[in-house]
């Protein structure tokens, strides 16, 4: 596959803490991630709150260096030099958080904030630079009339419009958005979805899209990658995602909120999440599966390929049909 970013064996481990010290404890933030990313593709990221969505979002964007594996961006980005680094990665992929009123500085007007970028990174003369502020305002729906505005006299909507248009700024191939939309008021949501989806079609960017609306997340992607505790465990088309998961756990999280047209049986997850510092031997699913044995418990299976192209699982007994 002609792959944009490509992530091997990426691993993120932190110290723990405790009551703001640090303790001998590790937690295990992502465990060995392998996904490869192709130009233009949109892929939603799903999975329980803590098993590590933003840990993947960050280190595919490179401000999460990880603790072992690679992130290749046309080249492994973390044997390149810092400024090498900044300047590669800095220029060809953009962030945008969940909450825009603390991701933008208030103290800079929107003019500034769109700029910033493009100083950075010393794009065009400063004329150019203030034509591609307007036309980025111009891109994701802002009025002219804002750029001199501080981030606090805009509403959520706008400061998230802020947030993508800065996250475009350098002309990206790769956008993370993550939970882009969950701190807005429900009336927008659904606009700034547009608004990247429509942004993601015209200017042909890979999208990497991080939301606890999993139905969202399934309508707006290409395929869906379902995390649990740090792991990988599925990677699906989004069309097969819902009644064609082979993973029980994407199973169970689809089942719980069917469309409206495809009503499904909920399969009820049962019983905690377990720790990220003492994750289960094996599987570490198997502490909720209703199909787990002792062979889930021993080992974490490898990636199986389903017949259809782009969906792997990491399944000792995977589901079969709609319902087993
Ligand atoms: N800097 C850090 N130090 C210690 N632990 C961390 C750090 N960052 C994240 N973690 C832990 O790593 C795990 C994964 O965190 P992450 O933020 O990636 O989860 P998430 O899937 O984005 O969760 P949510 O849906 O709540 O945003 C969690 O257990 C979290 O507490
Ligand atoms: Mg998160």
């Amino acid at each position: 596959m002609n792959a944009l970013i490509t992530l091997s064996d990426a691993h993120v481990v932190h110290r723990a803490r405790s009551g703001g010290l640090f303790t001998r404890d590790r937690v295990y933030a992502l465990t060995g991630a392998d996904l490869t990313i192709a130009p233009g593709e949109t892929v939603g990221v799903v999975g329980e709150s803590g098993c590590g969505k933003s840990t993947l979002a960050k280190v595919l964007v490179g401000v999460q260096r990880p603790t072992s594996g690679t992130v290749r961006f046309r080249r492994d980005l973390w044997a390149m030099k810092p400024a090498e680094r900044r300047a590669s990665v800095g220029g060809s992929t953009g962030m945008v958080f969940q909450d825009p009123s603390t991701a933008l500085n208030r103290r800079l007007p929107v003019r500034r904030i769109l700029r910033d970028p493009l100083d950075v990174h010393r794009r065009g003369t400063a004329r150019e630079r203030d034509d591609r502020v307007r036309e980025l305002m111009s891109l994701v729906g802002l009025p002219r009339a804002l750029a001199d505005a501080l981030p606090g006299q805009l509403s959520g909507g706008q400061r998230q419009r802020v947030a993508i248009a800065r996250a475009l700024a350098l002309d990206p191939d790769l956008v993370v958005a993550d939970e882009p939309t969950s701190a807005l008021d429900v009336s927008v949501r659904a606009q700034i979805l547009n608004l990247l989806l429509d942004l993601k079609e015209r200017l042909d960017l890979a999208l990497v899209f991080v939301s606890h609306d999993i139905q969202t997340v399934r309508r707006m992607s290409d395929g869906v990658i379902t995390m649990y505790l740090g792991r990988i465990v599925e990677e699906s088309p989004a069309a097969r995602v819902t009644d064609r998961a082979r993973h029980p756990y994407t199973r169970a999280l689809f089942s719980a909120t069917p469309g409206l047209l495809d009503p499904i049986d909920p399969i009820p997850l049962v019983g905690p999440v377990p720790s990220t510092i003492r994750p289960p031997s094996g599987c570490p699913f198997r502490t909720r599966c209703w199909k787990a044995d002792e062979v889930c418990a021993e080992v974490m299976p490898g990636f199986a390929a389903a017949s259809t192209p782009g969906h792997r699982f990491r399944c000792h007994h995977p589901l079969t049909s709609s319902t087993s």
